[in-house]
Formats: C-alpha cells, sequence, structure tokens
C-alpha cells in the first residue's frame, strides 16, 4: 500500500469497507472505534478521526479507480472543511491535493486563507505550491496597509534571526542554536522556538533545547496555544512529560476552551484508547498521552512526590544501586514503554548499567575488564551517576505512572520476601524457589538485552544521520 501511495495511508478497516463497496456497491457505516474520538464533549462530526477515515477511504477510490466512490467521498469531505478547526482541514487539503479533487482544495484554500494558521505552519504542513498560493491570496486581502512599511525593516530583521534559529533547529544543530541566542538579540521566547522545536523537531532535539531553560515553557504563540497544545497535537509521549517536567501548566486552555488533554482525546480513536494494556507489551503512545495529562491534572503540585526510595534495603551503596537496577529492569520487562519514557526523561540510558543481579553470572565480559582499569574513585562515580539516573527514573516512574510503580513496588517485595525466606524454609522448597528465581531472572535479562539492542540500533542509526535536515520535517502530523 504505501508504493501506491506514498503521500497518504489506507487503515485496515478503511480498506476492508472500500473491499465492501467493491462487492456489494454498498457503503457501510464507519466503524465507530476508528471514526469517533475518545473526547465525550465531541460530537464527531468533524474530530480528527472522522476526517481521518473519510480521508483514507477517498486514498482508497482514488488510488484503484473507483469515480463513483470518489464523489461520494468527494461530498462528504466538504461537508467537514465547513465544521472542521483549521488543524483539521489540512488532511482534507493534502488528499484533494494529491486526488485533484478541486472543487474539496478550494474550499480548503478559502478556509486557510481566512484562518489564523500561522506562516510557518503553512509551509511545513501543506503542499509547497499550495502554501504559495494562500500566502499571495492572504497577501490580497492585507495590501492596504500603506503605514506598515516603516515598521518594516525592524520586522524583516527581526524575522531574518527567527528564520535563523529554526534553521538551526531543523538541523538539530542546539550548538548554534546557542551561539545565535548569545551573538544576536533575540530569545528564544520571540521566536516562539518551543512551539516550533515540540512541533517539527526530532524529541531528542526537543529534549535538549528544553534542557538548555532559555524559554518559557508556558508561553502561548500567536494563536493561543501553549507548548504543551501543541505537544499534545504531536501525541508524542516523551515530549509531553519533559514540558511536564520543566513545569508547563496542564490545566491551560486555549481561547476556544480545549486543554492538552481535550485536543489530545479529540484526536484519539477508541480503537488505540482501548487497546488491550498487557503486561510486557507496549502500552499505545495516544493512550499514554491522555493519561500522564490527566494525572497531572489531578495531582496536587503543593503536596509534591512522597519519598522516592522505600528503604527497606540496606544503606550499603552496592545493595541500593542493585535494588535500583532491578526494579527498573522489572519496569522495563512489565511495561517497556511507560520505563522507556522514564529513563529517557531521567537520562537513564545515557549511563553504564551496573552488573547488579542481571550480571551477577559473569556474562559480561566488557563491564569486568573495565572494572580491572578502573581506580575505585572513578568507579565510585560511574556508580553514583548511574544511581542518580535510576533513582530519577524510579521517581519519574511514580510520578507519571504510579499504577505501573504500585504493580513494581509489590513484585519487589514478593521478590525480596522470597530471597529471606529462602534461609528458612526446607530444602526442598529452597530449591524450588531457587529455580524459579533463576528462571524468572533470565527472563528478565532475555528483556533487557532485546531492549537494550534495540535502542542501541536506534542511537546509533539516529548518529548515522547528524545533520537530518529533513528529519524534523513532516514527523508532527501523519494524515493518517
Ligand atoms: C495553571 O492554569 C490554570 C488555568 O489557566 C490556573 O488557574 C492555574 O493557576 C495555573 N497554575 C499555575 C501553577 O500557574
Amino acid at each position: 500500500m504505501s508504493d501506491l501511495l506514498p503521500y497518504g495511508n489506507v487503515g485496515y478497516e478503511a480498506f476492508l469497507v472500500f473491499l465492501s463497496y467493491v462487492y456489494t456497491g454498498k457503503v457501510k457505516a464507519s466503524p465507530v472505534e476508528v471514526s469517533t474520538c475518545v473526547d465525550d464533549g465531541c460530537l464527531h462530526v468533524a474530530c480528527r478521526p472522522a476526517i481521518s477515515f473519510a480521508v483514507e477511504l477517498t486514498y482508497a477510490a482514488s488510488v484503484f479507480q473507483v469515480p463513483e466512490l470518489v464523489s461520494l467521498f468527494q461530498r462528504r469531505l466538504l461537508n467537514f472543511v465547513d465544521k472542521a478547526i483549521v488543524e483539521d482541514v489540512i488532511p482534507i487539503l493534502v488528499v484533494a491535493f494529491h486526488c485533484q479533487l478541486q472543487q474539496v482544495l478550494s474550499r480548503c484554500i478559502d478556509q486557510v486563507v481566512r484562518s489564523d494558521l500561522d506562516t510557518i505552519s503553512l509551509e511545513k504542513e501543506l503542499p509547497f505550491e499550495v502554501a504559495q498560493n494562500v500566502r499571495s491570496l492572504r497577501n490580497n486581502f492585507q495590501d492596504n496597509d500603506e503605514h506598515t512599511v516603516e515598521v518594516e525593516s525592524e520586522g524583516a530583521i527581526l524575522e531574518k534571526r527567527i528564520k535563523s534559529i529554526h534553521k538551526a533547529l531543523d538541523c538539530d544543530d542546539v550548538e548554534l542554536l546557542n551561539l545565535i541566542l548569545d551573538e544576536s538579540k533575540i530569545t528564544l521566547d520571540e521566536a516562539c522556538a518551543l512551539h516550533y522545536v515540540v512541533s517539527y523537531c526530532d524529541k531528542k532535539v526537543a529534549k535538549e533545547v528544553l534542557d538548555l531553560n532559555r524559554a518559557d515553557v508556558n508561553l502561548r504563540n500567536s494563536r493561543g496555544y501553549t507548548v504543551l497544545h501543541v505537544a499534545a497535537m504531536r501525541k508524542e509521549p516523551s515530549i509531553i512529560v519533559s514540558l511536564l517536567n520543566k513545569g508547563a501548566n496542564a490545566s491551560d486552555t486555549t481561547h476556544d476552551g480545549q486543554s492538552a488533554v481535550s485536543i489530545c482525546r479529540r484526536l484519539t480513536r477508541p480503537k488505540d484508547y482501548h487497546a488491550k494494556i498487557e503486561h510486557g507489551q507496549e502500552t499505545n503512545k495516544d493512550r499514554i498521552c491522555i493519561d500522564v495529562l490527566e494525572r497531572e491534572i489531578r495531582r496536587n503540585p503543593m503536596i509534591g512526590d512522597v519519598s522516592v526510595c522505600s528503604s527497606e534495603v540496606a544503606d550499603d551503596l552496592h545493595m541500593k544501586l542493585i535494588n535500583l537496577e532491578n526494579r527498573v529492569a522489572f519496569a522495563r520487562l512489565l511495561f517497556p514503554s511507560e520505563a522507556k519514557l522514564a529513563m529517557e526523561i531521567a537520562h537513564a540510558q545515557t549511563t553504564s548499567e551496573f552488573p547488579g543481579l542481571l550480571g551477577s553470572k559473569g556474562s559480561n565480559g566488557n563491564l569486568r575488564e573495565m572494572d580491572l582499569n578502573e581506580t575505585p574513585l572513578v568507579q565510585n562515580k560511574r556508580m553514583l551517576s548511574r544511581m542518580e539516573a535510576l533513582s530519577r527514573t524510579v521517581e519519574m516512574g511514580r510520578r507519571y505512572f504510579p499504577h505501573c510503580s504500585a504493580v513494581l513496588d509489590n513484585f519487589m517485595k514478593d521478590e525480596l520476601h522470597e530471597l529471606v525466606d529462602m534461609e528458612n524454609s526446607a530444602l526442598e522448597e529452597q530449591e524450588i524457589k531457587r529455580t524459579r528465581y533463576v528462571e524468572l531472572k533470565e527472563e528478565v535479562q532475555r528483556a533487557f538485552t532485546k531492549d537494550k539492542a534495540e535502542l542501541d540500533r536506534g542511537l546509533s542509526s539516529s548518529m548515522n544521520t547528524p545533520t537530518g535536515r529533513h528529519g524534523g520535517k513532516n514527523k508532527a502530523r501523519k494524515y493518517s
């Protein structure tokens, strides 16, 4: 399908509806789980999933050349254009452009011209010709403003600086960004750089820019959206968590009363939201975004987070580290997506593992060798930084994924009891327990290695394309 449709996408359910039309000549009703959203206040008249489903069917009808179906969906799309917010008009515009639905296209362009959609979004999200068309149409509207000419030159300089910031971000070049900020009179806020980075850049770059702490995370752009609102539209959990962690206010609403959660909900299909969650499987990303934002609103910031680590274990540094290492390893086994997120935010991936329980079988030759050459001081330092990263991971886990953390708490407690019990119980029983324990350890080890390999692959592939000029583009919105 992706060969046939390089610019669009037809999901499974849409394809079934299409096939059924081919065989029966009738269009079945759109399945609710993929053509509505999970916002209770939405009538699903023109929410994104409803639009996306019609868009998918339009692509299918067009690529397999079924003209009656195309014209039927053309009418449906036209119906959406008047009711949808401008962000949701974009996917309609894109399908109309690629499938040459002139009437739909001109209606969409008309909507966009009259909307407050900013020039950056125009350039990033619309086909080039369409964006140019929109710009010239907008200029026709405004060219009787004679006395703006005076401020023009100052405005032009500012605009140039803003452009240079965006360019640096497009190249994932945070160093250059810092340089520009130091050298020229412009701030990240003046360029709405956080909005830009959370919309269009790689999530790692977004995190780096946030970590500069040089911008207001609660800034609103010209359209009244906070950074978190824009991040909610992209539905990338790690960016949302990073923002909350930097103090973004999850309760802020847009001018028309939407919060970050309701934005997310309105973009999320029931099918994705209710996807069955089992321990050890990836949780759906949309679901994580919604859960994290909802919990953040309920969380009372005055109470703060309770103790990071209940210290049932000895104070001994080694013991603590092993305990943390195991906890995080179990977390990665039971809740892979949540654990990965927590580790990302806590920078735990950049520190090297301590060969705790998991490495005790001596499978890790490298670390052993390294240990010999390390002075105790260096080793301690490495252990400490690893421990800090792991503690932060656990802390992040407790804050954003309390349910998972509770499961882990119980799990860790059971594990410890079993270990202690071993000393007092009958020999036979000990043997069974020991076997089970070894099995469990091996299971964790396998999951850990797999996770690690994936992570390393992810790292090296991103290193191979360090500039990635176009890497950040079009990532924010997928017209699917
Ligand atoms: C967050 O936003 C809400 C609604 O705009 C506001 O009432 C609240 O005071 C804000 N919280 C903080 C900590 O600024």
